[in-house]
């Protein structure tokens, strides 16, 4: 959880619908001409599930190829907390979209 200052690209996303905001930062590095998520972290301004999706995406994304961090979808963040109420699905929308955000952010820099 937290700014990572020596991020290599960060993510942005704020949810329409509540006004929430969720910041994913990534650390790349190369390894066997694989790119890897070597670190993540978080900043969320938002509700309880907000801030559980937050956590749970850096969970199953740190260690990933970055190809494979960007399949990661909203359902997988759900299901990995066991679920959600069905009012709070909205929620995991945050993480799933900051992620790819990110992604696409450290790919273009990269250019
Ligand atoms: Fe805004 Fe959950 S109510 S992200």
């Amino acid at each position: 959880m937290g700014e990572m200052k020596e991020a290599d690209a960060v993510g942005e996303y704020g949810n329409p619908t509540c006004g929430d905001l969720m910041y994913i930062y990534i650390k790349v590095k190369e390894m066997n001409g694989q790119e890897i998520i070597d670190d993540i972290s978080f900043q969320t301004f938002g509700c309880a599930a907000a801030i559980a999706t937050s956590s749970m995406i850096t969970e199953i994304a740190k260690g990933k190829t970055l190809d494979d961090a960007a399949k990661i979808t909203r359902d997988d963040v759900a299901n990995s907390l066991d679920g959600l109420p069905p009012i709070k699905l909205h929620c995991s929308n945050l993480a799933a979209d900051a992620l790819k955000k990110a992604i696409k952010n450290y790919r273009e820099k990269k250019k």
